[in-house]
């Protein structure tokens, strides 16, 4: 039988095994089509979370525990994207091109608004791995300067700096992680100490994708101006998630992705980049369409993008603002306690996320005593559990990260999958 013979017969036998639901390969996966779009009663307290998750496409059999990698969108904004898609590509005129277009600068405004910025300020990236990428190749450094980073940065930010630094000649010094989380103090030291008077750039996250540590942003910001350092708050973990207000930090820069906490569409991400630093920081890019607002003007030549997507990143905004940023902080913060505290009764379970709430955000991580991590993410997928897992020798274990979609029967039904197979084995 050739391949494509198998194929089409393996495909009319999933077929008519379970249409759709059989072709999309999990059991849990059921016709489901959730309600459009809607406003919602953001008294505190009172958000229908029911009624939120209802927007989103998973079944309800689907546990998804994974906002840290990426994030599912509620239906109306994956609608926003096709629909503009299918208009680009069924009536492509150059009026519509020119109105799709605009959604650049409609978004970069609900941006701005939702990060207390000026539009000025506001890049449209692809992702933080670009956002990030643009920060170290568009600032002038060279032989004698210093960039101070966090060990546990993402790759997009650490890794970027070391090479950079190897071609360019600037020095990285690294401040460790510590594990459990020290307390923002004990960071605050750590990272003043590391500064010379050669230090040009420190950057750091906000919110860690490895043990849900929090940083205090705001302070160190604060001390990085005090020593005349700039700072690149990578923020991959905390836009969308966090209530992240960049006019009280004053970050120079800072990064994130819609696909990530802020459920928007894929390959859409954001690059703030402060007023003060316009004139000292470079394009990493040029080729046509740039934007057509403040710093867009120069520094986001990108050549054709995707504005559907773009347009649906501005759309889900507007349905974050539409909850709250700190309801949905708290709802999201709650969930992560919920699974801390029961995870933490489990025996033989060992956790890396801090106890100590002001220490950690809405990612838990944590070793599931001696069972191979990637087992467990596998058996978690049997029992329709979206989580993560990491292995190596550095916090080797699972991740869930809840998010406003969770709801408690998902932490149930993700801390007793844990405990089963810690009693009865994988
Ligand atoms: C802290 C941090 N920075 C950057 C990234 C890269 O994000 P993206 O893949 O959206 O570029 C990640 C991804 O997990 C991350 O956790």
């Amino acid at each position: 039988m050739s391949d494509s013979t198998m194929n089409r017969r393996t495909f009319a036998r999933l077929f008519a095994a379970g249409g759709s639901a059989a072709l999309l390969g999990h059991p849990r996966l059921r016709d489901h089509r959730p309600a459009a779009l809607r406003s919602f009663d953001v008294r505190p307290g009172a958000v229908d979370w029911q009624a939120v998750r209802d927007q989103f496409v998973m079944p309800p059999g689907v546990s998804v525990l994974n906002a840290a990698n990426l994030c599912p969108s509620p239906a109306a904004v994956l609608d926003d994207v096709v629909d503009h898609t299918r208009r680009l590509d069924s009536e492509p005129f150059p009026s519509f091109r020119s109105e799709i277009g605009g959604a650049k600068e409609r978004t970069r405004g609900l941006l701005a608004d939702f990060l207390r910025v000026s539009p000025e300020e506001i890049l449209i990236t692809r992702n933080t791995s670009e956002a990030n990428n643009w920060v170290s190749t568009g600032l002038d450094l060279g032989p004698g300067d210093e960039v101070v980073i966090f060990s546990d940065n993402h790759p997009s930010n650490n890794q970027a700096w070391k090479s950079k630094g190897e071609r360019f000649g600037y020095t990285v010094r690294e401040v460790p992680h510590v594990d459990p989380h020290p307390g923002a103090e004990y960071y605050l030291e750590a990272f003043e100490a590391a500064l010379t008077p050669n230090t040009r750039v420190l950057t750091f996250m906000q919110h860690t994708n490895t043990s849900g540590d929090v940083f205090p942003a705001k302070e160190l910001c604060a001390m990085a101006r005090e020593h005349g350092v700039v700072t690149l708050v990578d923020g991959a973990q905390s836009f969308g998630l966090m209530d992240v207000d960049l006019s009280d930090w004053q970050p120079d820069f800072f990064s994130g992705s819609a696909h990530k906490w802020p459920c928007g569409p894929k390959e859409t991400g954001v690059l703030f980049v402060n007023q003060r630093m316009h004139d000292r920081f470079w394009p990493s890019m040029y080729s046509a369409y740039t934007g057509r607002t403040g710093l867009s003007r120069t520094h986001e030549g990108m050549g054709q993008r995707d504005t559907p997507a773009i347009h649906a990143f501005g759309t889900q905004i507007e349905f974050l603002q539409s909850i709250g940023q700190s309801e949905i902080e708290a709802r999201s913060r709650e969930l992560a306690t919920m699974l801390l505290e029961e995870l933490s009764g489990i025996d033989g379970v060992h956790m890396w996320t801090p106890v100590q709430a002001e220490r950690r955000g809405a990612v838990v991580t944590f070793r599931p005593g001696e069972l191979e991590p990637r087992d467990v993410l596998a058996a978690l997928e049997g029992d329709g559990i979206v989580a993560a897992a990491r292995g190596g020798s550095d916090r080797p274990g699972i991740r869930f990260s809840p998010h406003f979609y969770t709801m408690e029967a998902d932490v149930e039904r993700a801390v007793g999958a844990i405990q089963q197979y810690l009693r009865t084995g994988l």
